[in-house]
């Protein structure tokens, strides 16, 4: 069982999330996050479940994540960027991620465009932002699936997918670890600008100058992944032009 209090105790601050809210089971804390937000108008909540039986990912997949050994759980935030720059958001929960991994478990992982967080190339995380416009504000629906302490994935994950445990050998404490990534989190909130989160981002990207595959003008064509702008988009070079981009991308 995921214990709150536990998270709760190793929490650094209150400023990001004002309430925890515990779900033994559930269809998907995106789901549950937004019906929060619906009856209470509030956000700063974070939704945790030992068992999502239907976690949504990006691009209309599901995520897989057996009971009561992952991290699944959604964080209500209100729109921190100018809307032009709104998809910082989306960068801004990875680097979190990596750097609280990093301080609680010694190890570096990768980003992978936009936020799938990677070992060796196989996926140990990923991060569905789901958004909601209330007048002229963006609320932010954070959901994160990270395989913590995963060991049975299915047969169609087992090559492309990881976990912390089969990363470092030993079972992962999951409660202290949330705990890290939402310090994280609160501290580049408080401390740093756009620009920083970008450079953060770069700096753990495993594709920066490597060929990859996109969707272009309804194809899907190959380019070079070149970095991100000051929105936060990606740009890619392709046909000795630099497009500015947001779809999915495949690594080659
Ligand atoms: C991806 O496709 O990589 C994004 C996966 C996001 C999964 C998380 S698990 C918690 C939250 N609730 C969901 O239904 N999805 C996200």
């Amino acid at each position: 069982m995921f214990f709150t209090p536990l998270l709760e105790g190793n929490l650094k601050s209150h400023n990001l999330i004002s309430e925890i809210i515990y779900y033994p089971t559930t269809k998907s804390t995106n789901k549950d996050a937004w019906e929060l937000y619906i009856k209470n108008n509030q956000t700063r909540i974070l939704v945790i479940s030992d068992n999502q039986i239907a976690g949504k990912g990006r691009y209309n997949n599901s995520w897989f994540s057996s009971p009561g050994k992952n991290i699944t759980c959604s964080l209500l935030l209100n729109q921190l960027f100018p809307i032009e720059k709104i998809n910082i958001h989306a960068l801004l929960i990875p680097v979190a991620i990596i750097l609280g991994i990093k301080k609680f478990l010694f190890i570096d992982l990768e980003i992978k465009w936009p936020n799938d967080i990677l070992f060796k190339n196989k996926k140990i995380g990923g991060i569905l932002i789901e958004s909601k416009q209330i007048k002229k504000k963006f609320i932010l629906n954070c959901g994160i699936g990270l395989n913590v302490n995963e060991t049975d994935f299915p047969l169609e994950l087992k090559s492309s997918s990881t976990s912390l445990k089969e990363i470092k050998g030993h079972i992962v404490q999951r409660e202290p670890l949330l705990a890290y990534i939402l310090n994280e989190l609160t501290d580049l909130i408080k401390n740093l600008s756009e620009k920083d989160i970008i450079k953060l981002w770069l700096t753990s990207c495993c594709h920066i100058n490597k060929r990859i595959c996109f969707k272009h003008n309804g194809k899907e064509v190959k380019g070079t992944f070149k970095g991100l702008d000051k929105f936060g988009m990606a740009i890619i070079e392709h046909d000795n032009k630099f497009i500015q981009y947001s779809g999915e991308i495949r690594t080659l």
